[in-house]
């Protein structure tokens, strides 16, 4: 069965146009479209990839004096209009409310191997640098499904990568980002086929 994906994004959307790719790609075996695409920023990367590949994009930042569960109402009422079954976090930066009807289809991917370097705070480059501090020799990412918590729901998948003495965080950066372009799309086949 072919599924249909929302992506949440709040920056570059790198992760966006992988799947947006692997979607346009009848080899690619990624049985998918991108139903919808929502940021929370305005003018972020990823609502140009959205447009480049004609995706249906719309920007829903939080209001003033809004609580989670009513920006979440806001965004699920985006995702059921868009007939999305599954909802992936691909760089989204906001504390994301799930209603019952998603509970179990709201998957995240996370840059560390979880649960290390994970939680509230806990992203981007501040990930890689908390890494190379600890004097880890790995690193690596996390697909995971999402909860009520930050970066806590069952594991999907993980991929590893070295991390070398000479490393900055942004050459990790890099390493763990070549990981987790193979690990997203795979752990969404997985996650499908179950
Ligand atoms: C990735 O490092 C991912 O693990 C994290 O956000 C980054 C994605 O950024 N959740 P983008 O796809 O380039 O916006």
């Amino acid at each position: 069965m072919s599924h249909r994906l929302a992506v949440l994004v709040s920056g570059t959307g790198r992760h966006l146009e992988n799947l947006a790719s692997l979607a346009a790609d009848p080899a690619a075996d990624f049985d998918a479209e991108v139903g919808v695409v929502i940021s929370n920023r305005p003018g972020v990367g990823a609502l140009h990839h959205a447009a480049r590949f004609d995706l249906r994009a719309e920007v829903l930042e939080g209001a003033e004096g809004e609580t989670d569960e009513e920006y979440g109402r806001r965004v699920f009422d985006v995702i059921r209009d868009a007939g999305a079954d599954t909802v992936v976090l691909a760089g989204f930066l906001k504390k994301l409310w799930i209603p019952d009807d998603f509970a179990g289809r709201v998957i995240n991917i996370h840059p560390s191997l979880l649960p290390a370097f994970g939680g509230k705070g806990c992203y981007g480059m501040r990930v890689h640098r908390a890494v190379l501090e600890r004097g880890c020799q790995v690193s690596g990412c996390t697909v995971h499904l999402v909860d009520e918590v930050y970066d806590n729901g069952p594991i999907l998948l993980q991929r590893w990568c070295p991390v070398e003495a000479t490393d900055s965080a942004s050459d990790l950066a890099a390493r763990v980002f070549d990981e987790e372009l193979i690990a997203l799309p795979e752990a969404l086949r997985r996650f499908w086929s179950r």
